[in-house]
């Protein structure tokens, strides 16, 4: 069995030698028995400007993985190839926002199976299905594969040798969320980067001043009906539906997921993001 990763906190990472166009293309071809759709997630990159980024941080990227849903439903390959992919564009740091199983425990030996593919340091925050699920077992599982889960906490992350906040919200849809708790001891130098499953919490978790938030939970609306699907979320509350927005000057990326609890998806795909940090003029 592979030895468990370090806790970030103590870990301090060497970046990579090179970020030639060769690694953004590494991840193998599915066989041509199942449309590659199925198989391989939609990468989606995105550069986050920062003002008065650390030097040393220009040009990290960062994997965001949420709402990976891991059941008899869903598809195996897919969790593994974007496992591999986080691998094949060179993260140094993998941010997970929750959801990782649906409505039961019986799958979580199959997510934790694929989770030794992984092979960056990595934080986690938890969803509302792993609450109801259970959250104590979910949470087991992440830390036995050096996954640290933030519950309402920080944790300080050295890469580089500069210094990064990774500050955990917990769940807002199962009341969990306390953005007060979790930023409370969070130094006020350094980048600060929030992770919360419900976009709902957004603009609470953006008044304490994070330069970056990651969310999920939404799957970008599933099912995309052009001028319905928006409109039927945004009465849900729902007004970070997916991907980038900027709130009270943090930049927000809500992800679309990996999974979903009926697995049904019309023109949202599943996809993997990898949020690469610039200096911002
Ligand atoms: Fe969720």
């Amino acid at each position: 069995m592979k030895p468990a990763r370090p806790l970030l906190s103590l870990a301090e990472m060497r970046p990579p030698d090179a970020r030639d166009g060769a690694s953004r293309t590494a991840a193998p071809h599915p066989p041509r028995t199942t449309p590659r759709r199925r198989r391989r997630p939609t990468v989606r990159r995105v550069e986050v400007p920062v003002v008065g980024l650390d030097p040393r941080l220009s040009g990290l990227t960062i994997a965001h993985l949420s709402d990976i849903h891991v059941s008899a439903l869903s598809r195996p390959r897919l969790l593994e190839r974007a496992l591999d992919l986080v691998s094949a564009e060179r993260a140094e740091l993998a941010l997970l926002t929750g959801d990782y199983v649906c409505l039961s425990l019986r799958s979580l030996p199959r997510f934790a199976a694929a989770l030794r593919r992984l092979a960056v340091p990595a934080l986690a925050t938890l969803g509302n299905h792993d609450h109801n699920a259970g959250a104590a077992e979910v949470s087991a599982t992440l830390l036995a594969a050096g996954i640290r889960v933030l519950r309402n906490e920080h944790a300080t992350v050295r890469l580089r040798g500069a210094e990064l906040h990774v500050v955990g919200v917990d769940d807002g849809a199962t009341h969990h969320a306390d953005p007060d708790r979790a930023f409370r001891a969070v130094p006020a130098a350094g980048l600060r980067i929030a992770l919360t499953h419900d976009p709902r919490q957004t603009d609470r978790v953006a008044a304490h001043r994070p330069h970056l938030i990651l969310a999920g939970h939404t799957h970008g609306g599933q099912v995309d009906v052009p001028g319905v699907t928006r409109r039927i979320m945004r009465r849900r509350g729902f007004h970070y539906l997916g991907g980038e927005y900027e709130v009270l000057g943090a930049r927000v990326y809500v992800n679309r997921g990996l999974g979903a609890s009926l697995p049904l998806r019309v023109r949202v795909p599943s996809e993997i993001a990898f949020l690469t940090l610039v200096s911002a003029p």
